[in-house]
């Protein structure tokens, strides 16, 4: 039997066991995925302890995705990151991996929109970098619109000045932020504004038809900005779509098999209802 798992503190709240496990289930792979919750300087070290152990591959939430990097190989896209989330043990070191970059274009994706053309980005912390590196590598053009100026202005010379990145990017404060959408065709919120309260990041005069708008908040599933979104004839996708790619993909790459998106995402949102 494989066991994978996921490192956080706290984790008790996790969806990821239901989610992956449904796709154990459906796909007849005998395995089972559990949460550890190691202390809070104990990231590294756990990554190392789960080596030991024979876990073949563990997810990583806060506060260890940058702390684990000290464990693992990190890919390029996770060393531009930053930022850790996925960890595979076949290779020795084991290798480090940032899903939620793929994650929130395959959500992106999966609702057909177009990823091209100019994005803007709010938020400059771990989900802002994911998204802005995530759509840069897409020859996106994006604007990253933070409330520090100075962590956008400094994000977007890093995305823009990275190798591997074919999009550019260019930081500024959450003023800018009408003007910006007034050409965008996608709109993510990687801030936690929205978050278990009715308020939106985004004045809802800013936004318009042609936009997508994906919002990487979750709980509420309809945030304020996606019902602003919605109300101004936009395409929206929700923040559980970003959580349930960012695990396929992690499960695709422990596994080599095709996820089953649909058992995944059945368990996901019966966890999150
Ligand atoms: P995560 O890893 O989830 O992205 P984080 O790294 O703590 O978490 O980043 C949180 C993001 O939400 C940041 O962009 C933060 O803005 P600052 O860089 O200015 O701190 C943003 N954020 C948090 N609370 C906010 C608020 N009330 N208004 C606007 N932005 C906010």
């Amino acid at each position: 039997m494989d066991v994978y798992g996921l490192i956080g503190n706290p984790v008790g709240h996790s969806l990821s066991p239901p989610m992956h496990e449904a796709g154990y289930e459906q796909l007849g792979i005998d395995a089972r995925y559990v949460t550890f919750e190691p202390p809070e300087d104990g990231g590294a070290e756990a990554v190392r302890s789960a080596a030991n152990l024979g876990v073949s591959g563990l997810n990583v939430t806060i506060p260890f995705k940058q702390d684990v990097l000290d464990a693992v190989e990190p890919d390029d896209l996770a060393a531009r990151i930053g930022a850790v989330n996925t960890i595979d043990f076949s290779t020795d070191p084991p290798t480090g991996h940032n899903t939620d970059a793929v994650g929130l274009v395959r959500a992106l994706e999966h609702h057909d929109v177009s990823i091209s053309g100019r994005a803007v980005v709010v938020g400059a912390g771990g989900a802002g970098r994911a998204a802005a590196f995530g759509l840069a590598d897409r020859s996106v053009t994006v604007d990253i619109a933070n409330r520090t100026t100075e962590k956008a202005t400094a994000l977007a010379e890093e995305v823009t000045s990275a190798d591997a990145v074919s999009g550019t990017a260019t930081g500024h404060g959450l003023d800018a932020i009408e003007e910006i959408l007034a050409d965008a065709d996608l709109l993510v919120n990687a801030t936690s504004v929205g978050m278990e309260e009715d308020r939106s990041p985004v004045p809802a005069e800013a936004l318009h038809g042609d936009l997508a708008v994906l919002d990487a908040v979750y709980s509420p599933l309809e945030t304020r900005l996606l019902k602003d979104a919605q109300a101004a004839g936009a395409t929206t996708v929700d923040g559980a779509w970003m959580l349930l790619y960012q695990g396929v993909e992690a499960f695709e790459r422990w596994t080599g098999e095709s996820a089953p998106v649909g058992a995944m995402n059945d368990a996901l949102r019966g966890g999150l209802e």
